[in-house]
């Protein structure tokens, strides 16, 4: 008797298994951060114990490109002129060894950065290879010390839009060079194509692009109106080669202009439609400060 109960059982499971799996092809994600530019909103080690998160850019190297002596600027954090940013070091690898992708994001809405030229990219590239990544320089001229990044996230808002993606390939040129990929990220606004980085994002070189699906009326979230925003991600995830695409949003309302989605809207009306696309790879947030202060990565971490 017995015997043929598990005979049926075993059956009727692989069954109800692919049912289940035919009925709901959603994909699990991770939460990218971006931590920097707020000096009261803690340690990466913080960040990193919190286990919420997968990904995060360190925001931002703000000064470089057209000869100019690069500059990170970090805040309140600390202060790269003095190289006490080097104590984040312990911390990158701290956060590395509990699975964390720890990029350096370059950009970001205030700086002084363009790219020239082929050859300007070329420059910019081989600092960053050499002073961030898995390149050879002294320890002193590693602004967060030795450790080694796992990528360079582009967050290009001003400038010229020339030549980014030139530095996308040039920087997925050393990509298994001593043994370590280098991961390339993007944050792009939602209206297609983003200005300053749809060439780059075209080369189809980057591994994780988190779209700012806010500060952009025509393609996000307004007054429990989703239709644009699910447009757009449709649109994102269709059109563009990458990787893994992420939902861009504010932790808090104060942290953008406009665009805030209220976590259970996120979780009980958006996350089960986007989660369809194999192209999903979760949500990013702006920043570590607003999640702090508002919660929301605990929110909507169960749904993500
Ligand atoms: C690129 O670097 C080389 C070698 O350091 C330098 O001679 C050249 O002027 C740089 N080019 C630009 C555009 O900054
Ligand atoms: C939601 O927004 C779309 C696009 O702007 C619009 O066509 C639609 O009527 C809106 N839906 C509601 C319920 O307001």
């Amino acid at each position: 008797m017995a015997k043929s109960k598990n005979c049926h059982a075993l059956p009727l499971l692989l069954a109800l298994i692919l049912f289940f799996t035919l009925l709901g092809t959603s994909h699990a994600g991770g939460i990218a951060i971006y931590w920097g530019q707020n000096g009261n909103e803690g340690t990466l080690s913080e960040a990193c114990a919190t286990g919420k998160y997968t990904h995060i850019n360190i925001a931002f190297l703000n000064k470089f490109g057209n000869g100019q002596t690069p500059e990170m600027n970090l805040a309140g954090h600390c202060n790269p002129a003095t190289n006490s940013c080097t104590k984040f070091s312990s911390e990158i690898k701290d956060c590395q060894s509990k699975g964390i992708k720890v990029l350096l994001s370059i950009g970001g809405g205030i700086g002084s950065y363009t790219l020239a030229s082929v050859e300007d990219a070329r420059n910019v590239s081989t600092f960053l290879w050499n002073t961030f990544l898995g390149g050879k320089s002294s320890s002193s001229s590693r602004p967060l010390g030795d450790a080694v990044l796992d990528g360079i996230d582009f967050d290009i808002e001003l400038g010229s839009t020339q030549n980014y993606e030139h530095l996308a390939r040039f920087l997925k040129a050393y990509s298994g060079v001593g043994g370590k990929r280098v991961y390339l990220g993007a944050a792009p606004q939602c209206p297609i194509p983003d200005r300053f980085l749809g060439t780059a994002l075209n080369t189809g070189l980057f591994d994780f692009v988190w779209v700012q699906f806010y500060n952009n009326p025509p393609c996000q979230y307004a007054n429990g109106n989703i239709t644009n925003l699910v447009s757009s991600w449709n649109r994102w995830t269709s059109t563009v080669p990458a990787g893994k695409i992420f939902l861009g949003l504010p932790a808090d309302p104060a942290a953008a202009g406009s665009g805030f989605i209220p976590a259970d809207t996120l979780t009980s009306e958006i996350l089960p439609v986007i989660k369809e696309s194999p192209k999903y790879g979760g949500v990013m947030l702006w920043s570590r400060f607003f999640d702090v202060q508002n919660g929301y990565s605990t929110s909507i971490i169960g749904s993500v």
